[in-house]
């Protein structure tokens, strides 16, 4: 069974396959309208669930609208509508989930339940996105930097900000893309230990992305934190702000990425949001486009 649970958990080998094929797809269908489907149709007799237990917006569609170009079929299920989020076990809607589809994406909170989730099905799972980690965002991240400015091995790559779930995905794709990560933060918000030597910590933001290829921050505040350290983490995260300033100190021709959604002017300026070094919108488009060959990766077809 081919799961697509995290990038270190998927060869290199594949990772990059899966980028050529989302490469090929994407060049494929230029100019086409959205709902037009692919010219090959893999998921033809396939159905899809994608399973919300948060709120999503790039991947909710951009799985829906894939699968629909592959020819495939797609239920958007919340996880409070499901017996699920009434005390019905993970390993049991697995196993009767796998009866009615042939893919199941999920995305939830702790990374168990995807586990489990993927442990009991008979049918490949697909994580997008738990407290941890964030797979399809980072496929779609390399995939970008590489459609803009070449290939990703041995370049330099800088997170400012939290070191949370999206940062622990880069730190995976480190290693499996082999290229150089570097994060600035503060201490109470460095990365999970399971993450060291994924990366280097340098924590002077201003040190920190000096000759960077590319510059990355995501929100301060994950759908997973308690509001109420909001407060908290603003202070802690003011100076790792993504400015112009800051960017000026990168390498001229560096990217700025965002998974989105963002805090404008909070964690990134709008200034940079919006500004020459920016893709943070090819990144949303090309989460469709990597999430599609992920499934086709996931389903051989
Ligand atoms: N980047 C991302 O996963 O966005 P959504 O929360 O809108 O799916
Ligand atoms: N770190 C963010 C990413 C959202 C796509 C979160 O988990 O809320």
């Amino acid at each position: 069974m081919k799961h697509f649970l995290d990038i270190h958990k998927t060869d290199p080998v594949a990772l990059r396959e899966i980028i050529d094929t989302a490469r090929t797809m994407k060049d494929a269908r230029k100019g086409l309208p959205k709902g037009t489907p692919d010219a090959e149709t893999p998921l033809a007799n396939h159905m899809v669930a994608l399973i919300f237990e948060k709120p999503s917006t790039r991947t909710r569609v951009s799985f829906d609208v894939g699968v629909r170009q592959l020819g495939g079929q797609t239920m958007v299920l919340s996880g409070a509508d499901m017996q699920l989020g009434h005390g019905e076990t993970i390993a049991d809607t697995a196993r009767v989930l796998s009866r009615y589809v042939d893919l199941i994406m999920m995305r939830t909170f702790e990374e168990d339940t995807i586990l489990e989730m993927a442990e009991y099905a008979d049918v490949p799972v697909i994580n997008g996105l738990t407290n941890r980690s964030h797979p399809c965002q980072i496929m779609a991240d390399v995939m970008t930097f590489e459609e803009h400015n070449g290939p990703i091995k041995g370049k330099k790559v800088v997170w400012s900000g939290d070191g949370n779930n999206v940062f622990a995905s880069f730190a995976h794709a480190a290693r499996q893309f082999d290229f150089d990560l570097v994060f600035t933060g503060p201490p109470p918000l460095d990365p999970e230990p399971a993450l060291d030597g994924l990366y280097t910590i340098v924590r002077d933001p201003d040190e920190a992305v000096q000759g960077a290829d590319l510059v990355v921050t995501d929100t301060w505040v994950s759908m997973h934190d308690p509001q109420s350290a909001r407060e908290r983490r603003h202070n802690q995260l003011r100076g790792y702000q993504v400015n112009d300033a800051l960017m000026a100190k990168a390498k001229p021709d560096s990217l700025f990425m965002h998974c989105l959604p963002a805090h404008r002017d909070d964690e990134a300026t709008s200034s940079v949001m919006d500004g020459k070094h920016s893709v943070i919108f090819d990144e949303a488009e090309n989460r469709l486009h990597a999430q599609k060959a992920i499934m086709r990766y996931c389903l051989e077809v």
